[in-house]
């Protein structure tokens, strides 16, 4: 039977944080050459897609989030040409290739907001958000995402700009039409030169209450960027998903959606007509017990499966630590690999976990990050050398993560027993099995500490029993599979094995 579901539903995305991948120009910062000499690598780990941060012009005031040209390649990166050889080369692979689009906020230093900022007459003065009031007095009392307010006063024209992010990050005013139709050419861009969607940043705030009022008292200093919550963002997104579904393909919209309550994500795939995928942040930022991630889960299932809205799960990325940094060991980092895919729906993997990663240490001098991520972007180690198969010349932009003579691809790719080939194993699995890509997710009984659920296929010829032991106990977990087989374990401990029906400390397994 031929599956009829679009690519995106049984994909596993890989995000390439592209200043950290690889650097083959010797500058100390990855580039787009680097990430195409990879491509055999990713090929040979088994993932779908790659979704790239942002490669555009940018003055690097949040690394590239500060976008002062959306259609061009920033020469830090490399060239357009480049660009378009690195899709062929994707595609001749049948891996896909998604984007960041980052339509909230613009660069201070885009011909956009130069020429807005110029005069109060300015033709562009709209696109922005200006507002009168004193310079004391902003204009509400929005707090920006990296802390303080989110108005700067701008002494040559006398009003407040709005900047729900840096004050180098001044927000594009979508109610103006003008705005939308330029915004719109960026996706025509990027759709004509073949890439298969875009992951959009901070998506949820680009439609605003025309009167910006005040963020409520008890919520005041929450960043208005994790608040922001309007209607004519829904419009905006049909719009945008009328533009994206024009184009052959299943071409995807990926939203960042950063409101942290379930319910309100589901709201943004719309009557299937906005968003094709949300990420959902409450699971990354969910303690690492089984009773945690049950609720998690069981929100996602409730919310989403009325509105057949299809789940992302996302456990780590270039804004959050690391897996083994925030869950606190190897052992664990291995479970939520397991985790991480079976669950119902898309996963994002972030460049760097199939190698078990740390964050990097950063002493104070190498600080660059206003958000104070460097950690989780710390480069990644290729080999054990010195400049771990950077191209050297300049030193790295960040300090290496932990341990990186040893723990780097090349070492790991010597090593089966490595979380490396876990990571191989399971994407090889998810491959051969209807049930856990596509399949129904259903939770099982278990001791408390232990999550249990079985994936069946949609036609009930295949199924799986994930087992996740969050504790550091071993647990009886009885099943009801007459003659269950390890397919996976996080240890590689039994596989291929019939089941004994104990969870070792810290392992998860799917059972066949
Ligand atoms: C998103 C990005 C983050 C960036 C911010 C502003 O949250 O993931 O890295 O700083 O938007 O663009």
């Amino acid at each position: 039977m031929t599956n009829p579901a679009p690519w995106w539903t049984s994909a596993v995305v890989y995000q390439i944080y592209p200043r950290s991948f690889l650097d083959r120009s010797g500058d100390g910062i990855g580039d787009l050459a680097g990430i195409r000499d990879r491509l055999d690598y990713l090929q040979w780990l088994g993932v779908d897609a790659i979704w790239l941060s942002p490669f555009y012009p940018s003055p690097m005031a949040d690394f590239g989030y500060d976008v002062s040209n959306y259609v061009d390649v920033d020469p830090l990166f490399g060239t357009l040409a480049e660009f378009d050889v690195l899709v062929d080369e994707c595609h001749r692979r049948d891996l896909k290739v998604i984007v960041d689009w980052v339509p909230n906020h613009s660069s201070d230093q885009h011909p956009w907001f130069i020429e807005s900022r110029s005069s109060r007459t300015s033709e562009k003065r709209d696109w922005y958000y200006w507002r009168d009031g004193t310079r004391d007095r902003p204009p509400n009392n929005w707090r920006a995402a990296f802390g303080g307010r989110a108005w700067t006063w701008d002494e040559a024209t006398s009003q407040w700009y709005l900047h729900l992010f840096l004050p180098e990050q001044p927000d594009l005013n979508w109610g103006n039409p003008e705005v939308r139709e330029a915004m719109y050419g960026t996706l025509r861009f990027w759709l004509d030169r073949g890439v298969d969607g875009f992951r959009m940043d901070v998506i949820h705030g680009i439609g605003r209450d025309p009167l910006l009022p005040d963020a409520p008292y008890d919520v005041e200093r929450v960043p208005w960027s994790s608040q922001n919550d309007h209607e004519l963002t829904h419009e905006y997104l049909r719009e945008i998903r009328k533009l994206i579904d024009a184009y052959p393909g299943d071409r995807v919209a990926i939203g960042e959606v950063f409101l942290l309550s379930t319910r309100k994500v589901a709201t943004y795939y719309g009557h299937n007509d906005e968003l094709h995928l949300s990420f959902n942040f409450p699971p990354l930022y969910a303690p690492w017990t089984a009773d945690a991630w049950r609720r998690r889960v069981d929100r996602v299932v409730e919310e989403f499966d009325p509105i057949s809205a299809w789940p992302t799960w996302v456990l780590s990325n270039h804004d959050n630590p690391r897996h083994r940094t925030r869950y606190g060991s190897e052992a664990r980092a291995h479970a939520a690999a397991v985790l991480l895919l079976t669950l119902r729906g898309t996963p994002f993997v972030y460049a760097g976990e199939e190698l078990g990663l740390e964050d990097a240490k950063i002493p104070a001098s190498a600080r660059v990050d206003p958000g104070d991520r460097d950690g989780c972007r710390a480069p990644i180690p290729w080999d054990g050398s010195a400049a771990h198969g950077w191209a050297g010349g300049s030193e790295a932009w960040l300090p290496w993560p932990p341990d990186s003579e040893s723990r780097n691809m090349e070492a790991l790719r010597d090593d089966p027993a490595s979380i490396l080939y876990l990571y191989r194993r399971l994407l090889v699995a998810r491959r051969g099995s209807p049930a856990l890509r596509s399949g129904s997710w259903q939770a099982r009984p278990a001791p408390q500490g232990v999550l249990a659920y079985q994936r069946n296929s949609p036609d009930g010829t295949d199924s799986r029993t994930i087992l996740i032991n969050f504790t550091e106990h071993p647990w009886p977990v009885p099943v009801r599979i007459a003659d269950a087989i390890v397919e996976i374990a996080s240890d590689g401990v039994g596989e291929g094995l019939p089941y004994g029906g104990t969870l070792a400390p810290d392992q998860a397994l799917i059972l066949r």
